[in-house]
């Protein structure tokens, strides 16, 4: 496996280990209710998450690779991205003719500084880049107006609505499908700004 490690202005994707912070770090995502709210999931407890990490460490290990299940962490909260803890969830499920479906979460303490702008921009870096993928797509809740305008503002266009794609609580509901393809991305992010 080589491993993934991306740097963006103030974030930096890399893989999960598994430690007990790691999954305590899981944990406050997807243990949170307001995390998972448009997420096709109910909140998960720490035994499933620590599950989890397990599958994304195999996954990585897997002779040829389709699923990328990224750590965020902070750039500022340690020298070496090793050495700082996860805020965020990022993932890249490959598909068939060079396309693939990203994922991003965020914990919330974290919600509202433009870090998924980043992460996703940092996963167009590694989609487009490395991996030559031809399109990029993502499914989003028609009620996540946040996640929506993240994928906008990098260019990704809305492909339509897909009727009761999910059903979750009790309910069906529907999501867009957005996406982006190599031509239209606007290529990687400048150089990290600051120290
Ligand atoms: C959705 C999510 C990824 C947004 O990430 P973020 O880093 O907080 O997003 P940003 O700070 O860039 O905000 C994005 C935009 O949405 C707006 N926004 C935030 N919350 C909003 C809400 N509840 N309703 C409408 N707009 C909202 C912000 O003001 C911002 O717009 P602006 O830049 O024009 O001011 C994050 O909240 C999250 O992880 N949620 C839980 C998991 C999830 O839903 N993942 C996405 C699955 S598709």
């Amino acid at each position: 496996m080589v491993p993934v490690r991306l740097a963006g202005p103030r974030l930096a994707l890399r893989e999960y280990r598994h430690t007990p912070e790691e999954v305590d770090a899981l944990h406050a995502l997807y243990g949170d209710p307001e995390v998972t709210r448009y997420l096709p999931f109910e909140p998960r407890d720490r035994e499933t998450c620590a599950d989890q990490l397990e599958l994304y460490l195999e996954e990585a290990m897997a002779e040829e690779r389709g699923v990328y299940r990224l750590a965020v962490v902070r750039r500022e909260d340690a020298e070496d991205p090793e050495d700082a803890l996860p805020i965020a969830h990022a993932s890249l499920t490959l598909g068939k003719y060079r396309s693939a479906h990203l994922g991003y979460v965020l914990s919330r303490p974290v919600w509202g500084r433009g870090y998924a702008g980043e992460i996703a921009g940092l996963l167009c870096e590694l989609s487009f880049g490395a991996l030559g993928l031809h399109r990029l797509a993502a499914r989003v809740d028609v009620e996540n107006e946040a996640s929506a305008k993240v994928l906008t503002r990098l260019g990704f266009r809305l492909e339509g609505r897909v009727r009761h794609d999910l059903y979750k609580g009790g309910a069906w509901r529907d999501s867009y499908r957005y996406a982006l393809l190599a031509d239209e991305w606007s290529g990687p992010a400048g150089p990290p700004q600051g120290g």
